[in-house]
């Protein structure tokens, strides 16, 4: 997905003007990468998140929710392996005394070398027209080449100065690339140090034995501690899951890409146990089954793609990320990991509980492996939004935009519309409103014209409005208007609750 910052701009723009995301305290100026959802934005947000509970809690017989706290026992990020390892390189500009991850600087450079590359092929395609041979062409052309080893040799570097913490050789990577801060234009950088991404703050009163208590970083941890609790209380046998959504908190260093990027986030993530062993095949599975969630919000394939990690996390011995072509180009959306029995051993240590399941089939107990799967629900919603989001030129010349959302995911299932303000059509309409609400979210409106109404409504991806006109008096019609097509088809007021309940469900 090529990478469009315009485009960027004006979905951002567009979910503030039609009450999708609202940047936080915005009357305070603001803060930092911190956002509030506004009256579109929630239903869409809800109805990913039911989606998601549906499709991993009611459709496994095997899978149990959770709702933990968001503060635990500091123990529990000490176990984790949060306080020591969750950190992100960072370095400061001395000039503009702006700080930067370390490890993106050069991936930025990197992705400008990838940039050159594609920018020679696409000038080489214009060029040879049909006749273009592109596998040829990127094995063979002298600057692509050059270009793709020196990005594998300073990517190789990287990973190797993060694996082995190693922040002297990552801060003179950077110098001897030449990298400068965008803003002062200078390269008087600081030393590159180690910066703990978790929030704390004190529990209890000061007086009173506070202790640091920490913000969650990720919501699987709130599963680990209650493994034993669900596994017993349930009588859940292996393999089974548990899954959970919620609040996570970082404190991100780069913080600049609207909500693919925020302190305050929310994530969705299942913890699979399984047999130690047998983690490679449900690593598998749950790859699989969790592209068929996405392809299931009737976004394109070629939209997706999988990456593997050169760099794993401390805990996993095999991870994945699914990456979506945001218009910022390609970037992760959702990480499934085998996590090992890392986070239930460490656990175990910390706590002096045994935690373990005992497998009546082999007749032996053991601690379970894990496969996660791990999404967060503000990048599916940027996702789903920048996707949706279209700008169309109509027949009579006019213009429209228009959130091509599927319609089981729209803030608004159907608009109801009084076609004028007068003659009874405002209590038929109403009347009409008062039906339906019970069965989806409606929407009622009089004011302004019927088209200025239509496309406020395709601007939020309302996919259907059902008008009431004068013909509704006398014959108990009303036109039921569909989003893309913006064909309107005319139907009895006893069929409208059937016609678009069967058009939005799932299925569909
Ligand atoms: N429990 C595993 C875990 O937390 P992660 O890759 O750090 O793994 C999982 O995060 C998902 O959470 C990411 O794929 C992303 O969708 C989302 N996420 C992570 N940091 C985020 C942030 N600062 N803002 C928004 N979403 C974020």
């Amino acid at each position: 997905m090529a990478n469009n910052e315009e485009l960027f701009k004006k979905i951002i723009a567009h979910a503030k003007e039609y009450g999708f995301v609202f940047p936080s305290s915005e009357i305070y100026d603001g803060l930092a990468a911190v956002y509030d959802y506004g009256q579109y934005g929630v239903e869409l947000k809800n109805n990913i998140r039911e989606y998601w509970w549906k499709s991993m809690v009611q459709h496994h017989e095997n899978i149990v929710g959770l709702d933990s706290a968001i503060f635990m026992h500091p123990t529990v990020w000490k176990a984790s392996g949060h306080v020591d390892a969750f950190n992100d390189p960072m370095i400061d500009n001395k000039d503009s005394k702006k700080r930067y991850r370390a490890d993106v600087l050069v991936e930025d450079y990197i992705a400008k070398l990838d940039d050159k590359i594609s920018r020679e092929v696409d000038k080489a395609s214009r060029r040879f027209g049909d006749a273009f041979d592109r596998e040829m062409f990127l094995q063979t052309n002298p600057r692509v080449i050059e270009y793709r080893n020196e990005s594998e040799k300073i990517r190789s570097r990287l990973y190797s100065s993060l694996a082995n913490n190693e922040l002297a050789e990552l801060r003179a990577l950077i110098e001897e690339l030449g990298i400068t801060c965008p803003i002062s234009g200078t390269r008087n950088w600081t030393d590159v140090r180690q910066f703990n991404l978790m929030f704390s703050t004190q529990m209890g009163s000061l007086g009173d034995g506070a202790g640091t208590v920490y913000l969650r970083p990720e919501t699987a941890q709130g599963i680990f501690v209650n493994y034993l609790n669900v596994q017993k209380t349930g009588r859940m046998k292996i393999p089974f899951g548990i899954a959970q959504t919620g609040k996570a908190f970082r404190n991100e260093i780069v913080a600049r890409q609207f909500v693919f990027r925020m302190r305050e986030f929310e994530q969705m993530e299942l913890q699979f146990f399984v047999r130690p062993g047998d983690e490679k095949r449900w690593f598998e599975y749950w790859k699989e089954e969790r592209m068929k969630w996405h392809l299931g919000m009737g976004i394109p394939e070629h939209y997706y793609r999988f990456h593997e990690h050169e760099k794993l996390a401390h805990y996993a011995n095999a991870a994945f990320d699914i990456e979506f072509g945001f218009p910022i180009g390609y970037k992760e959306l959702e990480g499934i990991h085998s996590r090992t029995d890392f986070d239930l051993t460490s656990h175990q240590k910390f706590s002096g509980r045994k935690i373990q399941y005992f497998d009546p089939e082999l007749n032996v107990s053991y601690v379970p492996y894990v496969v996660e799967t791990s999404i967060g629900l503000d990048r599916t919603f940027m996702a789903v939004l920048s996707y949706a989001y279209t700008e169309e030129k109509l027949d009579d010349g006019s213009e429209r935009v228009v959130l091509k959302i599927m319609p089981f995911l729209a803030p608004i299932k159907a608009a109801v519309l009084p076609l004028i303000k007068k003659d009874g059509l405002p209590e038929k309409a109403m009347e009409i409103f008062d039906r339906l609400k019970f069965e989806y979210m409606c929407f009622y409106e009089e004011k302004d014209s019927i088209g200025r109404r239509y496309r406020r409504q395709d601007a939020i991806g309302t996919p259907y409005c059902i008008t009431i006109d004068h013909q509704t008096l006398e014959d108990q019609t009303v036109t039921i208007r569909e989003r893309d097509t913006m064909i309107q088809e005319r139907v009895h007021t006893d069929r409208i609750s059937g016609i678009i309940a069967e058009k939005i469900a799932k299925r569909n």
